[in-house]
């Protein structure tokens, strides 16, 4: 176990923002960020840091915590290993007591991924040595210069070299205790029928492959001469750490460029990416030359909503690609495209223009993805008309995937112009797909209803069970997180004791407290107090702890409960207190202290009710006497919670204090 004091040093120095920088692009909004929320597809930011608190909070999918969390999650990895990788990062000791959690599957899957990364780590080394430093290396040290390649470009890059004998990798890793086998998972060397080991990428300049989160994954090799009978690459296999449909080449370098520049360029090959890097251009990626995947489309959308696919010079195989550029519109992407002239592709192209000349070509000849596609298919139609209509239809099938319907209008209207097919006839037609669109795609649509429910109901929206239990206690450590140390000035009496007091009437003991407290969570919560009070500090003035015990708790629970409830108050309220949605604001004392007295009566007449219905039980059992004893008790209760129903109606005119959206995950 890490010690509490450790993680809370870690945690102060820690900037969320950074650590969470590295996965999302984040906008600042006053004292906070907004992005999009990197746990679950969204187009519209929903995603909030607040780096004062220390905590990033998504309101679509519910996530929220501090950093090491944060990491836990998007890493999946455990909530020790993520404070382990954030202390090493910001160089901070932990200091660990007892044993370890219980090893489960997902530690085996790690070792397994740790070890896969050393290896690979290993081996980056070694062909990056013998590019540098052998005399074999000279001859692919030539080839990279022959390309152009910079020693700055070849030293960020990783770029390597694997010998040309049979055996240089597996004889230095045996040297250095790496057994074959390992190497093989890793797809560096292959066995012989008759056993013994072999390299795979022998004379190939080696590319590192790359995560988004910049650990090696896997290599490419290429070959250096133009003799036919082998592939131009060989590339790593599928392992725990590379998969091929989530990854693209450069993702990791290119990342900042592409929030910076709010786009990405994607191309087909690894040399594309680095000459662009090396010519400024620093907002490319690579898709290894294969068609885009979901996976693929999900990793850039995290940096941009914006991409700029660039076609080499060749009208086939821009054909081909235009089905998997229809899955960019439907993930709810702008794209552009830029086609190259005949025969050129990006490196070869931005060599010869230069990097500034091509990065100005770029932004000039990028085009409109429907346009492109429209000009593309009208140019061996437009004199035959059946051939033509198919190619609008086909084209505006594209718009139809298009969810911004002001877009859609606006592209509409200029296809018109660029097809010569009245307007009119174009809305009509697109009306038509998109209803079968939403036919055969009822699920994705139920999806989107729900979500724009959740962002923009136009009434607060009070579940059935607002009043519940579990909402009131909900409520009450909502008002204690936020409020609990101040001071009320019409009592003297801060908002914790105030509440503690009205609860259990002054002459109850604080421990009772815990027992009218039903949820799990709720009752942990609580902990956290108990736990701060030492036994010096019981004729002490009872004190909340401070938020930041909260935020920073090491149960993931917990902690997500403080970020949601810090988060919502602070996001929500400024931006969505005009809809009346969920928050009310408790600006003065005079309403926090209606959410206490709303809470503590609802609370008690929860109490109640459970003691009447008990008491209820009991009658139907009871004979002679206590019947008649349970029958004046019963009255006596029903008077209590006719007064307390009373109560709650002068102090909240049922409003529901404290009600929480649905979707609150606790
Ligand atoms: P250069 O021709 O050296 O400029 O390399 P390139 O990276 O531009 O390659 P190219 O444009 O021919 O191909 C684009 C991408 O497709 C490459 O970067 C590779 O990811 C992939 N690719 C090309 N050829 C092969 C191959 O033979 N095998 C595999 N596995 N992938 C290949
Ligand atoms: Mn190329």
């Amino acid at each position: 176990m890490i010690t509490e004091n450790s993680l809370d040093q870690l945690l102060s120095v820690v900037s969320i923002e950074q650590v969470v920088g590295d996965y999302v692009t984040l906008k600042k909004a006053g004292a906070r960020y907004t992005g999009l929320c990197p746990f679950h597809d969204e187009k519209t930011p929903s995603f909030s840091v607040t780096p004062s608190m220390g905590i990033f909070k998504c309101f679509g999918c519910n996530k929220g915590g501090n950093a090491i969390q944060f990491v836990r999650e998007i890493e999946n990895i455990t909530f020790a290993e993520a404070a382990r990788q954030l202390a090493d990062r910001y160089g901070v000791e932990l200091i660990e007591v007892g044993n370890k959690m219980d090893e489960d599957q997902y530690q085996e899957l790690q070792r397994k991924r740790e070890g896969l990364q050393v290896v690979l780590d290993y081996a980056q080394g070694f062909f990056k040595q013998q590019l540098n430093d052998t005399e074999d290396g000279a001859l692919a040290l030539s080839y990279f210069h022959e390309r152009g390649y910079t020693q700055e470009t070849r030293q960020y890059w990783g770029l390597g070299y694997s010998p040309a004998s049979w055996d240089a990798l597996v004889k230095d890793a045996e040297s250095k205790g790496f057994k074959p086998e390992r190497l093989q998972e890793a797809g560096l060397v292959k066995q012989r029928d008759k056993g013994g080991w072999y390299d795979m990428y022998r004379g190939r300049v080696i590319f590192p492959l790359k995560s988004s989160s910049g650990k090696m994954v896997g290599f490419a090799g290429r070959k250096m001469d133009k003799t036919e009978n082998s592939p131009k690459y060989i590339n790593s296999p599928e392992t725990e750490l590379y998969k091929k449909s989530d990854f693209l080449y450069g993702l990791f370098e290119a990342k900042q460029g592409i929030g910076k520049e709010d786009n990405a360029y994607l191309v087909e090959g690894y040399t594309d990416v680095i000459t662009l890097w090396q010519a400024g251009i620093r907002n490319a990626v690579a898709s290894s030359g294969t068609a885009l995947t979901p996976g693929q489309i999900r990793l850039i959308r995290k940096f941009s909503n914006n991409i700029t696919v660039l076609y080499d010079g060749d009208a086939a195989g821009i054909r081909a690609s235009l089905r998997g550029i229809d899955l960019l519109l439907g993930e709810g992407l702008n794209v552009n495209v830029v086609a190259l002239p005949e025969g050129e592709d990006p490196d070869s192209l931005c060599k010869s223009m230069g990097g500034e000349a091509f990065g100005n070509y770029l932004k000039e000849k990028a085009q409109n993805f429907i346009f492109f596609k429209a000009q593309l298919l009208l140019s061996t139609s437009a004199s035959d008309p059946i051939k033509k209509s198919e190619a609008v239809k086909d084209v505006l099938q594209s718009v139809a995937l298009i969810q911004d319907s002001i877009k859609r209008s606006v592209l509409t209207r200029e296809l018109s112009n660029i097809c010569a097919v009245d307007e009119s006839i174009l809305i009509q037609e697109l009306g038509a797909l998109l209803r079968k669109n939403l036919r055969d795609n009822q699920a994705s649509e139920q999806m989107l209803k729900e979500a724009s429910t959740y962002v923009v109901a136009p009434q607060p929206v009070i579940p059935e069970d607002a009043f519940s239990e579990f909402h009131q206690e909900g409520a009450l450590f909502r008002l204690l997180l936020l409020f609990g140390d101040r001071v009320m000035p019409s009592h003297g009496q801060t908002v914790f004791q105030y509440a503690i007091e009205s609860i259990m009437g002054e002459s109850s003991s604080v421990a009772e407290f815990k027992e009218i407290i039903h949820s799990p969570l709720f009752r942990n919560i609580w902990q956290v107090w108990e736990s701060q009070q030492s036994d010096a500090a019981e004729a002490m003035p009872l004190s909340w702890p401070s938020q930041t015990a909260f935020i920073h708790h090491s149960d993931s629970a917990i902690s997500a409960w403080a970020a949601d409830v810090l988060s919502r108050d602070y996001v929500l309220s400024e931006e969505f207190e005009k809809n009346y949605i969920y928050i009310k604001k408790e600006s003065d004392d005079v309403q926090i202290q209606m959410g206490v007295d709303s809470v503590v009566a609802h609370l008690k007449r929860i109490k109640i009710e459970k003691e009447i219905q008990a008491t209820l039980e009991r009658l139907l059992e009871a004979q002679g006497e206590e019947q008649e004893l349970l029958m004046e008790y019963l009255t006596q209760l029903n008077e209590t919670k006719l007064e307390i129903s009373k109560a709650l109606g002068a102090a909240v005119s049922g409003s529901g204090f404290g009600a929480q959206p649905k979707s609150t995950q606790i």
